[in-house]
């Protein structure tokens, strides 16, 4: 398996628009999820409120995400760990 480079959450936090690249963290891996920002279903307005920060406190208010094929879509973009 591929190894990745670690992140801490401040790292994670300098990325948190298109222009620094969007971050975002599940459990204890990193993503770049710039090029799915104009992509994403639910818009990119709403997934650019988790830019630099953690998935889990919106995704426990949109149950939509919890679905086999969001996370594998997902693991496309994964650049890091924690
Ligand atoms: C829908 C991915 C972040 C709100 C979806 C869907 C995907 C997706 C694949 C369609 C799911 C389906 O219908 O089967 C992602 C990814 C995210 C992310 C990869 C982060 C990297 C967010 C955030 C929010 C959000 C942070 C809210 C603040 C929504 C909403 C929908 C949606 C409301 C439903 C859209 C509709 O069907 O009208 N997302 N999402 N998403 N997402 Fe996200």
């Amino acid at each position: 398996p591929p190894r990745y480079p670690r992140y801490t959450r401040a790292e994670v936090a300098q990325h948190r628009s298109p222009s620094e690249r969007v971050w975002v963290t599940y459990g204890t891996e990193v993503f770049d999820v710039t090029d799915f920002v104009e992509l994403h279903p639910g818009g990119p307005d709403r997934i650019l409120l988790a830019a630099g920060g953690a998935l889990e406190p919106f995704w426990a208010l949109y149950a939509v995400h919890g679905q086999p094929h969001v996370l594998e879509l997902l693991r496309d973009y994964k650049v890091g760990e924690l």
